[in-house]
């Protein structure tokens, strides 16, 4: 089968013909589907009803000494805080359990940045003229969100299949007014991009100009493969420890996509300096989070292993989905040579790209027929996709056979904008 730049006018026309009326058929059966949010689907949710039961013997609510009733312990159940230690490879004092929410902490640190000034800052930042930050994108849109309710000044880096352009990166810290850079270190949201070992390192021995560089290391899918067995990820604390750059990164975690979005249980993790400075800022603001629920995680769990042996469960849920997504899209769109995709082996999304100029135009008929996807552009910085190329799939949430069908008016979606971008052009 020739691609749709080989085949000529007349064989284009046909084919747009064709596909317009499989897409008004799609319409006319009044779908309603989504696959816009990284949401976990209801067989996913399932996998962590026992905690909803979960009996806590009044005689079991005092662990190491911490009554999980009662106020107390800042930095969150010392079990809770051993669990984190454990699943992220860092040491027991570099962890600080919040709520149940880690991009709420991601919000506190910057927001804090500002008010206050980080551990290294000669001024608060909402004293600077500039504060700008390295996006490197596709990327999540809600670090972005950040950015822009703090008036920070985003640069977008291609993101590469091995991490963030770091040539680039390492050009842009010489600037002191380059304040910070978001990383997904491991399946990046939406590209499912794993930093290679060479790319941590880099990043970990970057020399900024600013002295309060903030490293964010949002390790939302750290134990998140649907496909395949677990792959190890590096200490980003040590790294930067060992770089000489020991107060740089704060890193991030949560079990919103292991056990419940919006209630499990966050963690920020940094150095004992920056800890210490953060827990004098933390106290006005909170006595201690929910120990309860921290300890219902910790009683769900046990340790890392534990954790590791649900994220197979999930991962059990997932794969059928990711592989409907990519196999629509292998059948559908490969032999046309129209799109591009990556293939994850973990995290929540697949990133697609379509012809340049058409990802508007995709998102726009599958919204017509019914099917919601992620805005197109939302994966970078002010919504502004240069190519007008990025769209992010989410297969979790949908049940299988929405799924399917969702693809199929995606699939006929890319064809018909890419049909009428070809023909404009000729
Ligand atoms: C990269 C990334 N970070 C953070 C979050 C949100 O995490 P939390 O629920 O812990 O705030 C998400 C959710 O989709 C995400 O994709």
């Amino acid at each position: 089968m020739p691609t749709l730049s080989e085949m000529t006018h007349e064989e284009r026309s046909a084919l747009y013909d064709r596909t317009y009326a499989q897409y008004e058929a799609m319409k006319a059966k009044g779908l309603k589907l989504d696959m816009s949010r990284g949401k976990p689907g209801l067989e996913q949710l399932a996998l962590s009803d026992e905690m909803l039961n979960m009996y806590i013997d009044p005689s079991e609510t005092k662990v190491d000494g911490v009554e999980a009733r009662n106020y107390g312990e800042l930095m969150g159940l010392p079990a809770c805080r051993r669990l984190f230690a454990e699943l992220l490879g860092v040491k027991y004092e570099q962890v600080f359990v919040g709520g149940s929410a880690s991009l709420e902490l991601m919000y506190d640190v910057i927001a804090k940045a500002f008010t206050h000034g980080l551990l290294h800052s000669p001024e608060k930042w909402a004293k600077l003229d500039k504060v700008k930050f390295i996006c490197p994108a596709p990327g999540y849109d809600r670090h972005f969100t950040i950015c822009e309710t703090f008036g920070i000044e985003m640069i977008t880096v291609p993101l590469l299949e091995d991490g963030p352009d770091m040539d680039l990166v390492e050009e842009l810290v010489k600037d002191p007014c380059v304040k910070g850079m978001w990383c997904v270190p491991k399946y990046s949201n939406p590209d499912g991009v794993v930093y290679s070992d060479e790319t941590v390192y880099r990043i970990a021995n970057l020399k900024p100009a600013a002295p309060d560089f903030l490293l964010m290391w949002d390790n939302a899918y750290c134990v998140h493969e649907f496909d395949g067995p677990f792959v190890p990820f590096a200490n980003i604390l040590e790294a930067c420890r060992l770089a000489g750059n020991p107060d740089m990164v704060f890193e991030f975690a949560s079990t919103s996509k292991i056990t419940f979005p919006g209630a499990g249980v966050s963690c920020f993790c940094c150095s004992e300096d920056n800890m210490a400075y953060m827990k004098k800022l933390w106290n006005a603001q909170i006595i201690s989070y929910d120990k309860l629920n921290q300890l219902r995680h910790v009683k769900f769990f046990g340790n890392a292993a534990g954790v590791l042996a649900h994220m197979k469960r999930h991962a059990a849920v997932l794969k059928p989905r990711f592989d409907i997504v990519l196999e629509t899209l292998e059948a559908e769109i490969a032999p046309l040579g129209i799109a591009s995709w990556h293939k994850p082996k973990g995290g929540y999304f697949v990133s697609l790209n379509v012809m340049e100029g058409c990802a508007k135009r995709v998102h726009a008929l599958c919204r017509e027929a019914g099917v919601v996807m992620t805005g197109a552009g939302a994966t970078f910085p002010y919504k502004n996709d240069p190519k007008d190329s990025n769209l992010r799939i989410a297969p979790s949430f949908p049940p299988t056979d929405e799924l399917t069908l969702a693809m199929q008016v995606l699939c006929l979606a890319i064809k018909l904008a890419a049909l009428e971008k070809l023909q404009t052009i000729d």
